[in-house]
């Protein structure tokens, strides 16, 4: 079966197409573009605009790349949320109008879901992973137990990657921030101690972002600063993730989002892996971001497994939580 993803939670507009091959999915495209305000954050709407602006040429690039013709897709599916409703609205209106155009099936997917399922798909030894979701706007603990994937942990305020973007605004860094920080961190030569804030399995962010400020208009070394919210915000993240797996007894762990990137964030997550005798994954840059053939791909299992959406059943929902989705396809 060959699925189109759409993908527009944020700022980012992505279209995917996947095959799927011996319980695997093969990407066929992906193609994502971003959307970067001139200063500030992203405002909703403009992030929106942006997408409508690029989504059509997006999707028939999208089938070029692929070496398709639009009459191969069997399914159109698209992010129905967590995330920015006019970013939501924008990429389900796209969807509901290529599916009928084709006349072919439509199917709404959880964003959060498809980050882990894109690794397991992808990548042969991950089958039952908890997954680290780290990205700009979410972070998130996430495992499978008892016919849905729960949400062992959390970020009580802030995303990991918003926590990095708002010290690197703070500090006159561009956006996306976390590149930066990370190259700064490098170089950073003394720990200055931030708050560590972890609360049962869930971690808040905004106390380290307060200290790290303050530490900046001391001023105190901008590359130490980056070393030291690395060290601290990292190590918080490890530490939840491994009470994950002690507690689900599961023996691999995936890494998802934008900040997964991170080579020192994987380095940590790693030795906590090799530690505990537990595979470590992550899968290639491109399907760590938000991107379209994430989407296909959970369009794809959850079609395969007998579900179904009608026209009128595709709404957003901005609050679509993880453990909301009844994992039906897997058994
Ligand atoms: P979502 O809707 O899933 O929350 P998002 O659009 O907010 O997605 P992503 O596109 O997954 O987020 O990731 C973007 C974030 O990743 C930004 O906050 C950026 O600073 C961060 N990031 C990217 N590369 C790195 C890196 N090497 N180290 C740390 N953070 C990084
Ligand atoms: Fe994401």
């Amino acid at each position: 079966m060959i699925s189109l993803g759409i993908e527009g939670t944020a700022h980012s507009i992505g279209v995917g197409i996947i095959q799927d091959f011996k319980g695997k999915c093969h990407v066929l495209s992906n193609l994502i573009k971003t959307y970067t305000p001139e200063k500030g954050g992203i405002h909703p709407r403009e992030a929106a605009n942006y997408h409508a602006a690029h989504i059509a040429d997006l999707i028939s690039d999208s089938v070029k790349k692929a070496n398709l013709n639009f009459s191969d897709i069997d399914l159109v599916s698209f992010s129905q949320g967590p995330g920015l409703g006019p970013c939501l609205r924008t990429a389900a209106t796209a969807a509901r109008a290529l599916a009928l155009t084709l006349d072919k099936p439509i199917m709404g997917t959880n964003h959060c879901v498809a980050h882990l399922e894109i690794g397991k798909g992808t990548i042969d030894e991950c089958t039952d992973p908890v997954l680290l979701y780290v990205s700009g706007a979410n972070t998130q603990v996430i495992a499978f137990a008892e016919g849905k994937y729960r949400v062992f942990g959390e970020t009580l305020d802030v995303g990991i990657g918003n926590c990095l973007d708002k010290f690197g605004r703070t500090v006159g860094i561009k956006f996306p921030c976390g590149p930066k920080i990370e190259e700064m961190a490098k170089k950073g030569e003394r720990y200055l101690n931030l708050p560590y804030s972890i609360k049962g399995m869930d971690i808040a962010f905004s106390g380290l972002l307060t200290a790290a400020e303050h530490f900046f208009h001391k001023g105190n070394k901008l590359e130490d600063i980056c070393f030291s919210i690395q060290e601290t915000t990292f190590a918080a993240l490890t530490e939840v993730t491994e009470r994950a797996m002690a507690h689900t007894e599961k023996n691999e762990v995936l890494l998802g989002g934008g900040v997964a990137s991170n080579t020192r964030l994987r380095e940590m997550v790693n030795i906590m892996a090799q530690e505990r005798e537990a595979s470590f994954f992550v899968p290639s840059q491109r399907l760590c971001l938000d991107n379209g053939a994430m989407i296909a791909w959970l369009g794809f299992l959850m079609y395969e497994n007998g579900i179904r959406m009608s026209i009128e059943e595709s709404v957003i929902n901005q609050r679509f939580r993880t453990d909301m989705v009844d994992v039906t396809w897997r058994g």
